[in-house]
């Protein structure tokens, strides 16, 4: 069976119920879906799994969350993920959502295939939710 993992930094909120509709959406198919604060992933959680998604919030200069998510993403990069579907998402309280794109391109850079990104910008409306569940979907689907 497919294996998807969700791992995701949230304090307020925000990002942790776009997670939550990422894995809704990816729950149509045949797929074991493993949603996971970052604090309680591990590096093997991204191993296995055939799709992931990382979602964090902007914090401090427009970047991801430093103290848990970054030292994790760091880990990654002596990995070899040769295209592993990725998904990132993200809200933000102000300015625009560019550090989405830097995450983007950063995680590109690390050999994942991006499949798609959502970044929110204050609270989460119910199309940041419908784009969600999408997101899920895509990552149940691909191969
Ligand atoms: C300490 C701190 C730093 C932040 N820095 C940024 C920032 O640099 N850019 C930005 O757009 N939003 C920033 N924000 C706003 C958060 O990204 C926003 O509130 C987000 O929705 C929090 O996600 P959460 O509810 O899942 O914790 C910051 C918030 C906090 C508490």
């Amino acid at each position: 069976m497919k294996k998807v993992s969700i791992i995701y930094w949230s304090n307020g909120g925000n990002v942790e119920i776009i997670a939550n509709a990422i894995c809704e959406g990816a729950s149509i198919g045949d797929v074991e879906i493993e949603t996971k604060h970052v604090a309680d992933a591990s590096i093997q959680d991204v191993l296995e799994a055939d799709a992931i998604a990382f979602g964090s919030p902007a914090m401090i200069n427009d970047d991801i969350e430093e103290i848990d998510m970054k030292p994790f993403i760091n880990k990654l990069k002596e990995l070899e993920i040769r295209n592993k579907p990725l998904v990132l998402f993200g809200s933000c309280g102000w300015r625009d959502t560019k550090f989405i794109d830097k995450w983007e391109k950063n995680m590109e850079d690390y050999g994942f295939k991006v499949l798609g990104k959502l970044a929110v910008k204050d609270s989460v409306e119910q199309d940041d939710l419908r784009k969600a569940k999408e997101l899920g979907k895509l990552l149940s689907l691909d191969n």
